[in-house]
C-alpha cells in the first residue's frame, strides 16, 4: 500500500472489519433461544394480559423456539386471543427444506375473525436441519406475537414439492384435470397460490395426482390443504388413500400394520394445513393420492417429508448454493464474451463479498468458459474463464481456478473459484478482483469459441 492511501486507513479497517462479520455470521450457529410456553397455540389467555413482541423480537437477532411451547411458528391461523396476545402470528406459507437456505414468508397476525390482519409483515426462516430458526421483522405496533406450536421432528424436512425448483413441473401429473384455469397436476403443490390447485376433471373415485420426487425418499409424513380459492367456495378433498411405488408401475396402497388401506381424513378445507404422519414410513419414489371423500369437489396440494434427510443434515440431496436465494445472477448483456465493446470498462472490483454464490443466466450466457477467450472480451481488460473442467455429475463440486486473459498471457492472474453442478445449471463462488480491471465473462455452452 503506498503512503498516498494512508489517510484511508481506518475505513479500509472498518470495510474490512464488515466484511469479515457479514462471512463469519451463521444463523445456524449464531442466534438467540426463546423458551416460553405462553407463545403455544393452545395457551389461551385473557386479552387484558395480552403481550406484544415490538421492541422485544428485532429484526438484530436471529430466534430459535424450545420447549413445551412449540419449536415452529405455526402454518395454520391460531384461534383468536391465543398466544398470550390479541394478534397472534403465524406464517403463511412453506417452511423452507434445507437445501433452500433462507427464505423470505408472509407473516400474519391474526385479530378476532380477520386471520391475516395489520399491514404485511415478512419473515426470514432457515431450516437447520433439526430445528428452523427465524429473523422476525420489526413491528411498528402491539398487540402483536409470535406463537408456537410443537411439530413432530418428521415434519422437518419437506421433500419440496411446494418449490418448482426442487420438483418440476414434469414431474406432476394427474388422472385429469378441470379445463379453463390454473386447475392442472403442477398446481397441486402444497402453499401455491399461483394456480387453483390441482382439482380433477370430473369428480369421481378413480382420480389420482401423483409426484415423481425424482429419486427413492424414506417418506415419513404427507402435508395437504384443498384448492386455493376464496372463502365463498367450498370445495376440497376431506379423505384420500396413497399408492406409492420405485418403477411408476407396481404400486402399493399404503397400509396400517394390520394390513388394512388407510384412509387419511382431512379436517382443513382450503387453506388449512392437514399434517399425517405415517406410522410405518415407506420408500417411495412415485405417490399417488387418490381422494376417497370430497366436499364439492376432489381438489388438492400436497408435500411430503423425509426421515432420511434429517438424520442426514450435511449432505442433503440439493445443495443449498443451487437455490436462487442463495446465488445472485449475473445476466447482464455487456457480460456475454463477445459484448460490443462500449465507451466504458466494466469490471468485478465491486462484488459486494469474497466468494458469493452466482449463476450465469440471460443475455450474459449460461456458464464460463473452460478455454481461454480473447483479452478484452465482456468490455474489460482480463477476461475471465475456467482453467479446468466443470463438474460433469449432478451436484458434484469442484475447486479449481479462473484465470484472466490480459496482454500476450491467458493467465496473467488467476483466482480460485468452486464450482457446482446444479444439474441443468452451474453455480460458481467467485472472489472478487482487488483491481480493475478484471471481470468474469459468459458463454453459451461449450463450443461458441474456437
Ligand atoms: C406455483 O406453481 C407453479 C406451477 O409449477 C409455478 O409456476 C409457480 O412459480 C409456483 N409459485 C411459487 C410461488 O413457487
Ligand atoms: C369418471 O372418470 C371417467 C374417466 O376418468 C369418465 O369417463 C367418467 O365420465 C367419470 N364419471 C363421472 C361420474 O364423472
Ligand atoms: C456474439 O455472438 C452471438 C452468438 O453467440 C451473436 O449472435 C452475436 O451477434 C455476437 N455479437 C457480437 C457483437 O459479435
Ligand atoms: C458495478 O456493479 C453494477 C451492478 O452490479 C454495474 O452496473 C456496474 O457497471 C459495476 N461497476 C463496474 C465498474 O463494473
Ligand atoms: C451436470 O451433471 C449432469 C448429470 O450428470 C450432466 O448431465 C450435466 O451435463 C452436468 N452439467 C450441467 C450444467 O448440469
Ligand atoms: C492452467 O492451470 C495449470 C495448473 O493447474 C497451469 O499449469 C497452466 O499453466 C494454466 N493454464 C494457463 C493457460 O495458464
Amino acid at each position: 500500500m503506498t503512503s498516498r492511501f494512508l489517510p484511508l486507513l481506518p475505513v479500509l479497517i472498518v470495510l474490512a472489519l464488515l466484511a469479515t462479520r457479514v462471512q463469519s455470521t451463521d444463523e445456524c450457529t449464531s442466534y438467540s433461544t426463546i423458551n416460553d410456553p405462553t407463545r403455544s397455540v393452545s395457551n389461551e389467555k385473557n386479552s387484558e394480559f395480552a403481550l406484544c413482541d415490538k421492541g422485544i423480537l428485532t429484526s438484530e437477532s436471529w430466534v430459535r423456539f424450545t420447549g413445551s411451547g412449540g419449536t415452529v411458528i405455526p402454518n395454520n391461523p391460531p384461534q383468536a386471543h391465543h398466544c398470550g396476545t390479541k394478534s397472534s402470528g403465524w406464517i403463511r406459507g412453506a417452511h423452507p427444506a434445507v437445501a433452500e437456505g433462507v427464505v423470505q414468508r408472509e407473516l400474519c397476525y391474526r385479530y378476532n375473525e380477520n386471520e391475516c390482519g395489520f399491514d404485511s409483515y415478512e419473515i426470514s426462516i432457515r431450516n437447520c436441519g433439526s430445528f428452523f430458526v427465524y429473523k422476525p421483522p420489526d413491528l411498528t405496533e402491539c398487540y402483536l406475537r409470535l406463537c408456537t406450536e410443537i411439530l413432530d421432528e418428521c415434519f422437518f424436512e419437506p421433500v419440496g414439492v411446494s418449490s418448482p425448483f426442487v420438483i418440476p413441473d414434469n414431474q406432476m401429473t394427474a388422472s385429469s384435470y378441470r379445463e379453463n384455469g390454473k386447475y392442472s397436476a403442477k398446481y397441486g403443490r402444497l402453499f401455491n397460490v399461483s394456480g387453483n390447485g390441482w382439482f380433477p376433471k370430473n369428480r369421481n373415485k378413480t382420480d389420482w395426482l401423483q409426484v415423481d420426487l425424482g429419486k427413492e425418499f424414506q417418506v415419513c409424513a404427507v402435508a395437504t390443504q384443498g384448492g386455493n380459492y376464496g372463502k365463498k367456495h367450498k370445495e376440497w378433498t376431506t379423505a384420500f388413500k396413497l399408492l406409492y411405488s420405485s418403477d411408476d408401475k407396481n404400486r402399493q396402497t399404503y397400509q396400517d400394520g394390520n394390513g388394512v388401506d388407510v384412509e387419511f381424513y382431512r379436517v382443513g378445507k382450503n387453506h388449512e394445513v392437514d399434517r399425517h404422519k405415517l406410522s410405518r414410513p415407506v420408500v417411495a419414489r412415485y405417490i399417488r393420492f387418490y381422494p376417497t371423500k370430497i366436499r364439492e369437489w376432489d381438489s388438492l396440494r400436497v408435500e411430503f417429508s423425509s426421515a432420511t434427510i434429517i438424520s442426514n443434515f450435511k449432505s442433503a440431496s440439493i445443495p443449498a448454493e443451487c437455490s436462487p436465494s442463495q446465488y445472485q445472477e449475473l445476466n447482464e448483456a455487456d457480460r456475454y464474451w463477445n459484448a460490443s465493446v462500449k465507451s466504458y470498462l466494466a469490471c468485478d472490483k465491486n462484488f459486494s463479498t469474497h466468494g458469493a454464490w452466482y449463476r450465469f443466466a440471460g443475455a450474459a450466457g449460461s456458464m464460463m468458459a473452460p478455454y481461454c477467450i480473447p483479452k478484452q472480451s465482456c468490455i474489460t481488460h482480463g477476461a475471465g474463464w475456467i482453467n479446468g473442467s466443470h463438474p460433469s455429475e449432478a451436484y458434484q463440486l469442484v475447486s479449481t481456478n479462473a484465470c484472466f486473459h490480459w496482454g500476450s498471457n491467458c493467465c496473467v492472474k488467476s483466482s480460485p473459484v468452486q464450482i457446482r453442478n446444479c444439474s441443468g445449471y452451474y453455480v460458481y463462488k467467485l472472489q472478487k478482483p482487488e483491481t480493475c480491471y478484471y471481470r468474469y465473462c459468459g458463454v453459451n455452452g461449450l463450443y461458441v469459441y474456437v
